[in-house]
């Protein structure tokens, strides 16, 4: 219709022609099309009512509630619970029995919190103050007299790897036996130390824990070779006590 029209009649109204209306005309039917198509470029007016909820919401609301009771029937574990442990897996562990105590890492542990301070993380002691644990004579004796230093405490005069200290170790008796044996088989056996030596067993620990039972005072050098002998840094465990393997020095 609107390319019908002469160019300067296509925007309505033409350019200096009044709005048109009905009154006082005829219906024509171009100029009918073109009150109409004036009304219909107006949108109706907003107004404000109420429409009722869409029934189809209705009903995915009641399925989706629908499911989710069934969802919570099947997976609830009854609420209960029992049913819930977020430290369990799915799949019941088997029973391993007790965890085997990596005594190497405690012993490390149990060095660098009692025995550091003294004689060094290098285990080289201080010169003249505090004897050397690496690379040691007595670490790599007999270990009953390990225990003995470290259950009771040293003092007097010692001689290590030739050198002589006078001084005072205290007793570490609040130790347990499993860290005592952790602490020696560490020192004995760590590569770090250069001792080449023997783990020690807590149960020897135990043993000369009662042995001495009450015992208050250090140990004394002459008093330990009395019992021990002298310190060579030589020690094998006696015939039947061998450990089954040698001591990993990886773990
Ligand atoms: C307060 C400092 C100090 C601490 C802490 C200490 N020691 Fe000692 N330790 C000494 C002294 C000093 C001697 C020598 C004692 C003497 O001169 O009579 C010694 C001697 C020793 C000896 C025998 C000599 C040697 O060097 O081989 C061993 C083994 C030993 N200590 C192990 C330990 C262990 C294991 C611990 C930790 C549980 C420990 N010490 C904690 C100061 C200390």
């Amino acid at each position: 219709m609107s390319d019908k029209l002469p160019q300067d009649k296509k925007q309505y109204p033409p350019t200096g022609e009044p709005r048109e209306t009905f009154e006082g005309h005829g219906f024509d039917d171009d100029r009918l099309q073109r009150v109409h198509a004036q009304l219909m470029r107006e949108k109706e007016e907003p107004s404000e009512s109420f429409s009722p909820t869409p029934l189809f919401l209705v009903f995915v609301f009641m399925i989706l509630a629908f499911w989710a009771g069934v969802y919570m029937v099947w997976y609830g574990g009854e609420f209960s619970a029992f049913h819930y442990d977020e430290t369990k897996s799915a799949v019941v562990a088997e029973d391993t029995g007790p965890r085997e105590i990596d005594m190497m890492a405690l012993g490390r542990r149990v060095y660098a919190q009692n025995c550091q301070v003294c004689h060094q993380a290098s285990g080289d002691g201080q010169r003249g103050v505090y004897p050397p644990v690496a690379r040691a004579d007595w670490v790599q004796d007999n270990p009953e007299r390990l225990i003995k230093v470290v259950l009771h405490g040293l003092e007097g005069r010692v001689e290590v790897n030739g050198n002589a200290y006078n001084n005072a170790m205290q007793a570490f008796g609040r130790l347990n036996d499993q860290q005592v044996a952790a602490v020696l088989t560490y020192i004995r056996t760590d590569p770090d130390f250069g001792n080449d030596s023997y783990p020690v067993r807590e149960e020897l620990v135990a043993e000369v824990r009662s042995e001495y039972d009450g015992r208050r005072n250090a140990w004394t050098q002459p008093e330990l070779e009395d019992i021990h002998g002298p310190v060579t840094g030589e020690w094998s465990p006696p015939e039947g006590e061998e450990p089954e393997e040698e001591p990993d020095p990886a773990s």
